[in-house]
């Protein structure tokens, strides 16, 4: 059955104290918008609808960033969520499947939740709701009938004692025929208490209509929502454990999970190992078999199969580690690519750079890229060794199975094979050291200072 999906992001989020809309602050290091985006994609939505209303114009910047065939409708004024379904009808004018109507502030939900929802409309409901088991507070409640099938949706507030008791509440996330639910939502009412229109209402419409309605059930965990930082913070936690879980279904190794920070896109293959208090950030890969040791942070980069990263690196964007590569402690990579086999092991910076094959770059190398204006390259060929404490000024080539001397600062480039030096020339002034050394004692044994 085709899909289409509705995302209602029009909410300004005032208890989240913010200048920034609520469904673009980050969980995972995406915008909440992007995890529900992601969802209604793997549905394989043939449209997604985006209802922005407060800070719309940002928020429909950032949707169509993501997926540039979002369609965006504006909800003028926040006159509930069935006005904001309304909002986006236009949209779906001439699509003929399912509606599916999902929140942006609730990021968690998996679209193996919403597959159950499909199993549901497949066995013959016309509206299927998602619902989640909460002591009495302030969510609406699902009304069912004695078949067990869903009768209608009661706002707290609007519930008597009874119905105000059930534990049986709505997520706020729907599915039905698109015509059905279209039709109905054009037969809502105002709240006589808030005069909104309510979603929700269109439950009972459907029943006096003859429609079967039913309720899929799913943990509380997915259906939570954000409307305050305290709440982001609680969502961002379940997101960290649902994607630990995940990446040790997948076969990674985490070795201290709880300590190890994942983003939305974190892509690991089999037999990663990740050693504690590691960081991905947004965008990275890592293939199978590398090991990303202790204290690393790692964004926008790429790590091929066998090559160990730290204890104490920093990936930084536009790093790609070549296959059984090394990259050791107190090393920051930006915009480099790392050949297979090459070492970068202690105490570097290697910026906008190539370095080839099976080379070597000693302790504390810099790579000068920044003139204070421009940025520049070098491109190191296979099998160079760069000697220890040296400062390659870039732009620069060096070439294959060259060498730089330890502490050389090299500002022209070097041919391949060759051995570049340039510092200066080392002296020795014979017996001169044991000499100074007694002078310097002889002072302090008579109490005075050179
Ligand atoms: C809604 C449901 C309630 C459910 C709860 C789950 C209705 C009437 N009530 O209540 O049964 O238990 O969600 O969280 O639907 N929004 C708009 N435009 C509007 C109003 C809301 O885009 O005019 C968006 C909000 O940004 C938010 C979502 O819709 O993402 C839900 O709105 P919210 O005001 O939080 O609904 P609740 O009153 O919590
Ligand atoms: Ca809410």
């Amino acid at each position: 059955m085709a899909l289409a999906t509705i995302i209602l992001a029009a909410g300004q989020g005032k208890r989240m104290q913010s200048d920034l809309p609520k469904v673009l602050h980050e969980v995972g290091n995406a915008p909440m918008l992007a995890h529900v985006l992601a969802t209604a994609r793997q549905l394989d939505s043939a449209r997604i609808v985006v209802v922005v209303g407060h800070g719309g114009d940002q928020v429909a910047v950032v949707a169509r960033d993501i997926d540039p065939d979002v369609l965006i409708a504006t909800q003028q004024n926040m006159l509930g969520t069935g006005d904001a379904v309304a909002q986006a009808l236009p949209a779906l004018a001439g699509f003929e499947g399912d509606t599916l109507v999902l929140y942006g502030d609730t990021p968690l939900i998996t679209p193996q939740t919403i597959a159950r929802m499909q199993a549901a409309r497949a066995a013959g409901a016309a509206l299927v709701v998602l619902g989640f088991q909460n002591p009495p507070g302030g969510y609406g409640r699902l009304v069912l009938g004695d078949d067990g099938g869903l009768e209608a949706i009661v706002e707290a507030k609007d519930a008597d004692a009874a119905t105000y008791a059930l534990t049986l509440c709505n997520s706020g996330v729907m599915l039905g025929d698109a015509g059905l639910m279209a039709a109905l939502v054009g037969r809502l009412k105002p709240s006589a208490r808030t005069g909104e229109l309510y979603l929700t209402s269109i439950v009972a419409l459907a029943r006096a209509a003859g429609h079967a309605c039913a309720v899929v059930e799913c943990p509380a965990d997915e259906t939570e929502g954000v409307n305050t930082r305290a709440d982001l913070a609680a969502i961002e936690a379940a997101f960290q454990a649902r994607a630990r879980r995940n990446a040790l279904e997948d076969g990674v190794t985490l070795q201290a999970p709880d300590t190890v920070l994942f983003s939305q896109d974190t892509a690991l293959g089999r037999d990663v190992v990740v050693e504690p208090n590691v960081v991905f950030a947004a965008g990275v890969s890592v293939e199978s078999g590398a090991r990303i040791r202790a204290f690393s942070h790692l964004e926008g980069c790429h790590v091929a199969s066998g090559a160990v990263v730290g204890p104490y690196a920093r990936l930084r964007p536009g790093a790609d580690i070549g296959v059984d590569a090394r990259i050791g402690n107190f090393v920051e990579i930006k915009a480099a690519e790392i050949a297979e086999g090459a070492k970068v092991n202690h105490l570097s910076y290697v910026g906008d750079a190539v370095i080839g094959p099976r080379s070597n770059i000693g302790a504390g190398t810099i790579f000068c890229n920044y003139d204070g204006v421009f940025k520049h390259q070098a491109v190191l060929g296979a099998d160079v060794f760069i000697g220890s404490n040296s400062a390659l000024v870039s732009p620069l080539r060096i070439g294959a199975g060259a060498m730089v001397g330890s502490g050389s600062v090299i500002t022209r480039d070097v041919p391949a094979g060759d051995l570049a030096l340039s510092r200066a020339r080392q002296e020795n002034k014979p017996g001169l050291g044991a000499r100074l050394m007694a002078r310097l004692r002889d002072m302090k044994a008579a109490g005075k200072r050179p």
